[in-house]
């Protein structure tokens, strides 16, 4: 296998850093996509399933005031589509015709997934991106999935939760700056709940989680000539209330020695050092409105189809305390 060279590059800067740390984005290999949909069908990781209950309930509502025309028909675009199963359900409650997709994932295995869920459902052209967020973003400026109709983006899973809260705000910044008067953003947020549930849903008693965060070491192994010691770090999973996230951390459980052969990296690790692997923010849902009208959205005169500020409209999810929130782009 050929080396990615930014992988190589950002697995040798984030394990220079104290703490040690490697970026989320490089879980989602194609054993990690599938361990990942494992995750969301764990009875513990009430994510997914609440999202796709709002879907199901509420995605007439979601698509409201969003038609377009029958000869500039909605386009729909997925930030991070993973399986594409939700997008599924969304299009499945469309009434009005959507007339072009677009899955952005930077993942092929999962992308392979997403296109098999959407093109057996619909008559409308499936488009595929393996692309970072903000390469996605960047491509769907030029290619929208409908040239002239409204164009709804996805961003959904809480995958804005992986990101910093400033990070977070500067992305909804950047998605807001690629979007049109007419279009409009389907946010998916997980909201802070119970720490023994958070903790649950990030350290399950089947260690799936365990698996897909160790997975990550095997695959600095395979694709960057690593020597980690699969058995020779531990999943840890905890919750920093002052930080409203879940951290997620591999840790070595003995002093140990680590080469990185395509990092130039010679390592030692201290018993109990740990790698930071992940953040999950947890919202307040009015805090999550407050961050897209700061971003932009909806803060046009007029336009909005609610009463609500800017014609924001939330749907949340009480049993596992998940939220989707739309925004438009008003004139
Ligand atoms: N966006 C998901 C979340 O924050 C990603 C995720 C879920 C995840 N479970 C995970 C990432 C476990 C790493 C490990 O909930």
């Amino acid at each position: 296998m050929s080396i990615d060279p930014e992988f190589a590059r950002d697995v040798r800067e984030g394990l220079l850093r104290t703490p040690r740390e490697l970026p989320p984005r490089y879980f989602y290999d194609a054993l990690g996509s599938q361990l990942f949909e494992a995750i969301c069908r764990l009875p513990w990781y009430r994510v997914t399933r609440g999202e796709q209950l709002l879907l199901e309930r509420h995605g007439a509502a979601m698509l409201d005031g969003l038609a377009g025309s029958a000869a500039a028909p909605l386009g729909v675009a997925e930030l991070g589509c993973g399986s594409g199963q939700k997008l599924a359900t969304l299009l499945r409650a469309a009434s009005a015709p959507v007339g072009g997709v677009t899955l952005i994932d930077i993942s092929a295995a999962a992308l392979a997934m997403a296109t098999d869920h959407l093109s057996q459902l619909g008559p409308w052209p499936v488009h595929t991106q393996e692309a970072s967020y903000d390469e996605g973003l960047a491509r769907l400026a030029t290619s929208r999935p409908v040239s002239d109709g409204p164009l709804l983006v996805l961003f959904l899973g809480s995958n804005i939760g992986n990101f910093h809260p400033s990070e977070g705000r500067a992305l909804l910044g950047r998605i807001r700056r690629t979007l049109r008067p007419g279009d409009a953003l389907l946010l998916g947020t997980d909201l802070v709940k119970p720490e023994r549930n958070l903790l649950l849903a990030y350290d399950d008693p089947l260690q799936v989680t365990a698996a897909f965060n160790r997975n990550l070491l095997r695959r600095i192994d395979e694709e960057l000539g690593g020597t980690f010691e699969l058995d020779g770090f531990s999943h840890r999973a905890i919750w920093n209330a002052a930080e409203s996230r879940v951290e997620m951390h591999l840790v070595s459980l003995r002093r140990q020695r680590v080469t990185v052969a395509a990092c130039g990296l010679d390592l030692t690790f201290e018993a109990g050092e740990t790698i930071w692997t992940e953040s999950s923010y947890k919202y307040d849902p009015a805090a999550v409105v407050a961050d897209g009208l700061a971003a932009g959205f909806g803060t046009g005169t007029g336009a909005g189809v609610d009463a609500a500020p800017g014609g924001v409209r939330q749907w949340i999810e009480p049993d596992s305390a998940f939220a989707l929130t739309r925004f438009l782009v008003t004139p």
